[in-house]
């Protein structure tokens, strides 16, 4: 395995913090300061430190987490406010959130010490679609929900994908939104762009799977079969 690929494995550094690390010269594979990159490592046998300390090949972890609301996707935060690793336990790697939702949304999140699987359900390239259950503060019009289903332009100019619509309660306050991106607050933004607002907001699914009736706050472990669905 290439040793910047082994260090990012091993939750030591993201790829591309790996190769400066490595760049840096705080590397060493069995006691020589490592030569670059793509240098091959055994994990088996090779001695691999990182400012000094042993670094241990990681098993991969693949959480699944219902979120509730109150939580925050985040690594630390300086006014102490609860985070979503908070409600992990028993878990000794670090592992780390895949994408975000909003400290005041709920829903799927995964977490997980693998760099490759987290850029398979980020990266805007694969398109995986997310599905939303949310409330809004005022009926969705006809009209509106056109607007949403073309794609319409946010405050910042810019314009969203078609995403899925669908009308949930008579009231035409429950929706279900389904888009393939995923920009910063994007349905609360989309939602705004078309007048209204959104007062609660709820991953149900991201790709093939769905939330289930995983209670708020648990996790769980993803099958193998699970974490296939997005790495092929
Ligand atoms: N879109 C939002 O506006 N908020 C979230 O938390 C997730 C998607």
């Amino acid at each position: 395995m290439r040793l910047h690929k082994f260090l990012s494995r091993s939750g030591v550094a993201s790829l591309r913090k790996a190769e400066e690390m490595i760049a840096a010269g705080r590397i060493r594979v069995n006691g020589q300061v490592a030569a670059g990159p793509g240098a091959a490592v055994d994990p088996a046998r090779d001695r691999v430190e990182a400012d000094g300390r042993e670094v241990r090949a990681e098993e991969r972890v693949y959480l699944l987490l219902h979120k509730p609301a109150g939580y925050l996707c985040a690594l630390e935060d300086r006014f102490g406010r609860p985070l979503v690793t908070d409600l992990l336990r028993d878990i000794p790697e670090r592992v780390y959130h895949v994408g975000r939702l909003d400290l005041d949304s709920e829903g799927m999140l995964f977490l997980t010490n693998d760099g490759d699987f987290a850029l398979k359900l980020t990266h805007p390239r694969h398109e995986i679609e997310k599905t939303y259950r949310i409330r809004l503060r005022a009926p969705l019009s006809g009209e509106a929900a056109e607007k949403l289903r073309r794609g319409v332009s946010l405050e910042n100019g810019f314009r969203t994908a078609p995403a899925g619509v669908k009308i949930l309660s008579g009231d035409c306050r429950e929706v279900e939104i389904t888009i393939r991106e995923g920009k910063k607050r994007q349905v609360k933004r989309m939602l705004q762009a078309v007048g209204n607002r959104v007062d609660y907001l709820k991953r149900t699914a991201v790709g093939p799977l769905s939330l289930g009736d995983l209670g708020k706050g648990k996790w769980r472990r993803l099958t193998a079969e699970e974490v296939a669905l997005f790495m092929e």
